[in-house]
C-alpha cells in the first residue's frame, strides 16, 4: 500500500502540494492527471523522496515517514527501495549497453552476482520486446526502445511500485504505442503502477484509479468512468482539451 496524509511541499513562496492525502491499493494502476504546474511530478517525486515535503506522512509498503522531522539516511533508503522511477527522457547511461543499463543497479546493490544480474536483465529485455537489442548502446536505439530499456531497468530492482513521469511525452505516436503496450502488460500482471500521463486512452481504459490534481490539491480520486463524465467545471474544462484526440491505444 502507498498512502500519504496531508503532504505539503513548497518551492520558495509557492505551495506546490497543498495538503495532499490519498491511498493507493497495491496491484492497481493509478493515473495522475492535471494541468501543467498542478504538482503531478512533484507528488510522484515525493513517493521516492526525490523531493522531500515539509509536512505530512508517507506510508509505503510497510515503511512510514513523518516529514515534520528530518529524515535519517536509513529512512530515505528504506523508502527508496520500494519504488523505481521511469522518466520522460529515458535517462539511460549512454556509455553502457542496454543489458548493462538494466543489470547495473542489481549489481551495485550487491544482492546478486554479475552473472545472475546479466541473465535477469536479458529476461527483462525480452519481456519488453528487446531481446535482440541487449548489446546496443542507447544512441543506436529509437526513443521507444530506449524507454522500454528504462522500464526493464526499473523492473530489475523488483520494486513494489513503478513510478512513471510522462513516459511517452517525448515519443511519436507509433513509438508511444509500443511503450504503452508494455505498460498495459504490467497493469495486466497486477503490478502497482503510478503513471503521470496525458494519454487519455490509457487513463480511461487501463487505470483502476484516476487522481486529478489542480493547484496542488486532489480534485478527484476514484474510478475512471465517473471522472470522464464529471460535471465538475474544472475537470470538464481539462477534458475538453483532449476532445480533439482520439482514444486509440
Ligand atoms: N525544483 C523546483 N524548484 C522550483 N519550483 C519548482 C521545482 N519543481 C517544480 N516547481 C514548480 O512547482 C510547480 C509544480 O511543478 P510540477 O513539475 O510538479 O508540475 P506538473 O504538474 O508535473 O507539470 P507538467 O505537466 O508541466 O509536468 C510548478 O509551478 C513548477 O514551476
Ligand atoms: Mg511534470
Amino acid at each position: 500500500m502507498l498512502s500519504v496524509q496531508n503532504l505539503t511541499k513548497s518551492f520558495g513562496e509557492q505551495t506546490v502540494l497543498n495538503g495532499v492525502s490519498l491511498e493507493l491499493t497495491s496491484g492497481e494502476t493509478t493515473v495522475i492527471l492535471g494541468p501543467s504546474g498542478s504538482g503531478k511530478s512533484t507528488l510522484l517525486r515525493c513517493f521516492n523522496l526525490l523531493e522531500v515535503p515539509e509536512a505530512g506522512v508517507l506510508d509505503l509498503a510497510g515503511d512510514s515517514v513523518d516529514f515534520s522531522s528530518k529524515l535519517t539516511d536509513e529512512q530515505v533508503r528504506s523508502i527508496r527501495k520500494h519504488s523505481a522511477m521511469v522518466f520522460q527522457n529515458f535517462n539511460l547511461f549512454p556509455h553502457l549497453t542496454a543489458v548493462q543499463n538494466v543489470a547495473l543497479a542489481p549489481v551495485l546493490n550487491g544482492k546478486v552476482g554479475k552473472g545472475a544480474a546479466h541473465q535477469y536483465a536479458l529476461e527483462l529485455l525480452d519481456k519488453v520486446g528487446l531481446g535482440d537489442k541487449a548489446s546496443s548502446y542507447p544512441d543506436s536505439l529509437s526513443g521507444g526502445q530506449q524507454q522500454r530499456v528504462a522500464i526493464a531497468r526499473a523492473l530489475a530492482v523488483s520494486p513494489e511500485y513503478l513510478l512513471f513521469d510522462e513516459p511517452t511525452s517525448a515519443l511519436d505516436p507509433e513509438l508511444e504505442a509500443e511503450v504503452i503496450r508494455v505498460l498495459i502488460d504490467l497493469a495486466r500482471e497486477k503490478r502497482s503502477l503510478v503513471v503521470v500521463t496525458h494519454n487519455m486512452a490509457f487513463a480511461r481504459r487501463v487505470a483502476d484509479r484516476i487522481i486529478f490534481l489542480d493547484g496542488g490539491k486532489v480534485l478527484y480520486n476514484g474510478a475512471p468512468e465517473p471522472f470522464f463524465q464529471s460535471t465538475n467545471e474544472r475537470i470538464a474544462r481539462f477534458l475538453q482539451i483532449f476532445e480533439m484526440t482520439d482514444y486509440r491505444i
